[in-house]
């Protein structure tokens, strides 16, 4: 069914980590780390890459935060609606996101997906529409632009603001224009693993100068955090480059994340959510219903942070071209052999492929053989809201959005790789789906 058999891999192929940090130049680090031994500030760097990040993201304005889940709490509270509005979004997100809704008054209202896609269905948003819904919220997964022209005229027809969260997704376009700028404004996360990355960041860009005056007042009344705490950071996410970088990884790295997950997966779960010290506590209330975002999501965005997020940003768009060249190629080989559960691609979108989805009926035998062969696939650490006992008030049926969360696999992918690397994958992803080789 999945056509020739491929040989194995070769003798040297290295381990593929499930994910890798993007770092910017040498240099740019170094610069990193004078700004945090000076005390931290949030200032003229911080301006100087707003005034970048909108250009670059085709839109006047914007405002950085700590978090993303920070800048939609205020991009929700600055639009002023009605308490107990209704915000249709996907379920697919961090718990925050939603929390975020809940901190600002209003209500989610979940939206399923289309199928084997990472972008709200279209039809579902229009049977899930109350009246009381005032905004959509559209979540644009994994570097896939969502159907936009489609769900912009059911907005407009019905009167939502439209917000998207782009944080998988910057620098993706539909139609030739730039995710994040369709509606009222367009949000981004800047953390660990996100192709502009500085420990942590958010991002908020807008045409309507009175909503970014109302966002960057915000954001400048938030306090700086402690000198401390930027080392923390520069430390654990020296720990996790060291940790996620093929070379290492393949000496060292691979050998231990086999064994953790079989013998403690929950720790590899809070790795890959960038937490390199195990909290059961924290992990116990990860989903959780919150009446306001913890205060440390709260701390100012630093000029030692922007010296980080600027070099990524310099290397985003190519980082944005190689990985859609590699992906190209496994998808290529893929779609040659008829491996079921591949991601299907909205046409008129340009997507960027931050990770490469495969739905499968069993993900854990995939991710096992995968391991076998030296390959590092990870599952979502996203969650489906609409069927969390913490939000079952606003519970939905959304079968789209659990199959992503309970059936899906994230093949690795990073602008590191190379041609051969995705050859070996997807010739394990062939392998494995053809099953045991007959003998006779
Ligand atoms: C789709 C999506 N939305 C929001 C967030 C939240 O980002 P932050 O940690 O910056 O609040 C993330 C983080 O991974 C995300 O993937």
């Amino acid at each position: 069914m999945f056509g020739a058999r491929t040989h194995g891999p070769l003798p040297l192929q290295r381990k593929l980590p499930r994910g890798q940090l993007y770092l910017p130049d040498l240099r740019r680090i170094g610069q990193g780390i004078v700004a945090s031994l000076a005390p931290p500030t949030r200032g003229a760097r911080v301006d100087a890459l707003e005034a970048r990040f909108a250009g670059a993201l085709e839109s006047r304005e914007a405002a950085l935060f700590p978090h993303a889940r920070v800048a939609l709490l205020e991009i929700l509270r600055a639009l002023d609606l009605p308490p107990g509005s209704e915000v249709l979004m996907t379920p697919v997100t961090i718990p925050d996101v939603v929390n975020a809704v809940l901190v600002a008054g209003l209500r989610p209202a979940f939206v399923d997906l289309d199928e084997r896609t990472c972008n709200m269905s279209p039809s579902s948003l229009v049977e899930r529409a109350s009246p009381a819904a005032r905004v959509v919220l559209i979540t644009h997964l994994s570097g896939l632009a969502s159907p936009m022209a489609a769900l912009v005229e059911i907005a407009t027809t019905r009167g939502l603001v439209v917000l998207e969260d782009c944080s998988q997704a910057m620098g993706t376009r539909y139609r030739g224009k730039m995710l994040g700028t369709f509606g009222k404004a367009g949000f981004y996360s800047l953390s660990t693993l996100k192709p502009v990355a500085s420990f942590h960041g958010g991002l908020a860009i807008t045409d309507d100068a009175a909503l970014a005056a109302s966002l960057r007042r915000a954001a400048r009344a938030m306090p700086v955090p402690t000198r401390r705490w930027l080392f923390t950071m520069f430390a654990r996410d020296a720990i996790l480059h060291a940790a996620s970088h093929p070379l290492p990884f393949s000496i060292a790295g691979y050998y231990g994340m086999a064994a953790l997950e079989r013998l403690a997966p929950a720790i590899v779960d809070e790795l890959q959510r960038g937490n390199i010290v195990y909290d059961a506590a924290r992990r116990a209330a990860r989903v959780k219903r919150k009446t306001e975002l913890a205060a440390s999501f709260f701390a100012a965005y630093t000029d030692a942070q922007a010296a980080l997020a600027e070099g990524c940003l310099d290397a985003m768009d190519a980082g944005n071209r190689r990985r859609v060249e590699l992906v190209t190629r496994l998808h290529e080989q893929l779609v040659a052999a008829a491996v079921p559960g591949l991601v299907r691609v909205n046409p008129l979108g340009s997507p960027t492929f931050w990770r490469y989805p495969l739905w499968t009926e069993d993900p854990e035998a995939l991710r096992a053989a995968l391991r076998r062969r030296g390959i590092d696939a990870a599952r979502t650490n996203l969650c489906c809201a609409s069927r969390e006992p913490a939000f079952a008030e606003h519970a939905a049926a959304t079968p789209n959005a659990v199959a992503f969360v309970d059936r899906m696999v994230f093949l690795p992918l990073h602008p590191n790789l190379d041609a051969r690397d995705m050859d070996h994958v997807a010739r394990a992803v062939i392998d494995h789906l053809r099953g045991p080789r007959k003998s006779g």
